[in-house]
């Protein structure tokens, strides 16, 4: 239990990074709290008009879920992989370094899927595309993801990420609250808008 505790502590670590405030800042794009959404991810840092440094967010919010749990892997298997790639997820949304007030969590989500299981994550990845592809939404693209994911776990071999894939895909939920009234309401931003 000890174990498991060190890796959901370095998977909070990682998670509370925030690089989309991080890379705004140093590319001077200014305080993401004041651009669109007030998001600190992937989708709010293209509202900034810098394709560059969105991509570069998107792949380290995912970088950071993925590290931890492959790391924690490597040294103390399944269940500490699960674990510091829950606390990962829960670092961005939390972290401590701005006072918990942190991002939606899904590049670290579908980061993290593809660490604990490549087909689960990139089927994931691939509900994540064709949504967006198809609808233009970032938030409604993620909530599908989300709300698909165990399905893909059951349905690709990895049936023992299941309970996490619920609380992950409850968490992910919570975070777009706001997102899920204006898509009630048909006033959510299309993607870079
Ligand atoms: O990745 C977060 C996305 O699903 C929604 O972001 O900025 O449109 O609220 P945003």
């Amino acid at each position: 239990l000890t174990a498991l505790l060190i890796w959901a502590i370095l998977g909070y670590l990682f998670g509370s990074i925030p690089f989309g405030i991080l890379i705004s800042r140093m590319m001077g794009l200014g305080n993401l709290r004041d651009i669109g959404s007030g998001n600190i991810g992937a989708t709010n840092v293209l509202r900034t008009g810098s394709k560059p440094a969105a991509l570069a967010t998107l792949i380290l919010d995912g970088a950071k879920g993925a590290v931890a749990a492959l790391i924690a892997r490597a040294m103390a298997g399944e269940d500490a992989a699960q674990a510091a790639g829950l606390m990962a997820l829960i670092g961005h949304c939390y972290p401590i370094w701005l006072k918990f007030q942190g991002g939606k969590g899904v590049a670290t989500f579908l980061g993290l899927l593809l660490a604990l299981s490549f087909p689960v994550g990139a089927a994931s990845c691939a509900t994540w595309l064709v949504v967006a592809a198809l609808k233009r939404i970032s938030s409604l693209a993620a909530l599908a993801a989300a709300g698909t994911s165990t399905f893909w776990m059951t349905l690709l071999g990895y049936p023992q990420g299941f309970v996490l894939g619920v609380i992950l895909t409850v968490l992910i939920f919570w975070r777009h609250k706001a997102n899920i009234t204006r898509l009630r309401a048909g006033t959510e931003p299309k993607i870079g808008k």
